[in-house]
């Protein structure tokens, strides 16, 4: 505020009565007078406070006042500084001190009129106060121009994340879409011709013999939908947190021949083969549907990307981490495939959603959902995912589940 400036003032005379005399005059509200007896103390004052104004006597015994003004033009503190001169000559004026940089001079004669001081000294202190003031209200508006600054920077993030995220839904949305659209459109194509041949009355396709094909390709069909379905799900309830498992005790080793009997004619669509090495049954708590989730999601990965070269399954006890005192055992299972694959840049942003490598994308249709469902699922046991892998030399993805799962995580 413009009233609570407070001014100092600086008044400079070798004689005590003249500075009594001034000081006097000069004193007022929001004021504070300081006093100096020669120009060297008066030089010192400056130093240590921000004056408002400076009356300096001229002639001085040492250093006269005209010498004080030429220091003080010399030193940035002091540079500004308003001066009114006081001399008892009038011829003295003559000498006006030139060059002064505030331009902010003005001349006062002996024997002193009280008004003519007064009035010169306001006129100072109410230009000292309204540039304190000002640069108050600058200083104040250079803040808010930062903070807006801050504002518009963090608004611009949040644009760009929000296009992202707008973008990966409707790239989601359109290969969701395609995902559906193909097993639909066989089905649909199916249904089709079954309905042409029944109304020629052409029986002959569906024969005892050919019907079990025919229900298996629907099955197929169906199956696919339905994981593709039950991907999206996970992840919707992965964002909520909602994802629960349920442990209970099985042989991981024989959940895996299962899986591998399962895949027989994605094997073969492949063509491919899968093997799998367990060296005995290996017991532990854990979520069965969901681990059997985590091997189909890195089998299917497999023959989508091996390039129709055996891959091969490992399930067992990780006798390493067995070895170390205090390291509680973990089940392991490995899936090591002769594909494509990966290259040291993607191998970490595999793993979130939505992340393909540009030369699978080329080679398969897919979401990017697979291996961020899986790393999820299996942190959720306290168990880690890792990769290894060089482009064009395959890839063997390794998952670690510590044999009993805390009670905490599940
Ligand atoms: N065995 C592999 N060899 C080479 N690349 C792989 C392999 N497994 C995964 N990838 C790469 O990681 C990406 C992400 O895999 P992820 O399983 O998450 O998704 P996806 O297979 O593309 O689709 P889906 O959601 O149907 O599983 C794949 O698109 C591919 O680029
Ligand atoms: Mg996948």
């Amino acid at each position: 505020m413009l009233t609570d400036v407070e001014s100092k003032l600086l008044i400079v005379d070798d004689l005590p009565e003249n500075l009594m005399a001034l000081d006097a005059l000069v004193r007022g509200p929001l004021r504070t007078v300081h006093q100096a007896t020669s120009a060297d103390a008066a030089l010192a004052l400056m130093l240590e406070h921000e004056f408002a104004l400076a009356i300096l006597d001229v002639q001085m015994p040492g250093m006269n006042g005209f010498e004080l003004a030429e220091m003080m033009r010399g030193t940035e503190r002091t540079r500004h500084i308003p001066i009114i001169f006081v001399s008892a000559a009038g011829s003295e004026l003559n000498y006006a001190f030139k060059g002064y940089e505030s331009g902010a001079v003005d001349f006062l004669q002996k024997p002193l009129d009280g008004h003519v001081v007064i009035s010169k000294v306001n006129v100072f202190v109410d230009l000292h106060r309204h540039r304190k003031a000002l640069k108050h209200e600058m200083d104040a508006l250079a803040a808010a121009h930062h903070q807006t600054e801050q504002l518009v920077q963090q608004l611009q993030t949040a644009q760009c994340e929000l296009q992202r995220a707008v973008r990966m839904r409707d790239d989601f949305m359109s290969m969701v879409s395609h995902e559906l659209r193909t097993p639909l459109n066989t089905l649909y194509l199916e249904t089709q011709v079954r309905k042409l041949h029944l109304t020629k009355g052409n029986l002959a396709p569906f024969e005892p013999a050919k019907l079990p094909a025919m229900i298996e390709r629907d099955q197929r069909q169906i199956q696919n939908m339905v994981r593709l379905i039950d991907d999206m799900l996970d992840v919707t309830r992965l964002r909520s947190g909602a994802l629960s498992i349920q442990p209970k005790p099985f042989d991981l080793a024989a959940m895996a021949a299962r899986v591998v009997d399962s895949l027989g004619q994605q094997v073969e669509a492949a063509g491919s083969t899968i093997t799998l090495h367990a060296a005995g049954p290996v017991q532990g708590m854990w979520d069965e549907f969901r681990v059997e989730q985590v091997l189909t999601n890195l089998l299917t990965n497999a023959l989508r990307y091996g390039g129709g070269k055996p891959v091969r399954v490992e399930v067992g006890v990780d006798v390493a981490s067995a070895g170390f005192a205090g390291a509680a055992p973990q089940a392991f299972m490995t899936v090591r495939d002769g594909g494509m694959g990966i290259a040291t840049a993607d191998q970490e942003r595999i793993f979130e959603q939505f992340e393909r490598t540009a030369d699978s994308k080329k080679h398969a249709a897919g979401l990017g959902l697979g291996l961020y469902i899986t790393r999820q699922i299996v942190r959720a046991h306290g168990g880690e995912i890792s990769v290894e892998s060089q482009p064009g030399a395959g890839a063997v993805f390794r998952v670690t589940l510590p044999l009993e799962v805390a009670a905490a995580i599940s």
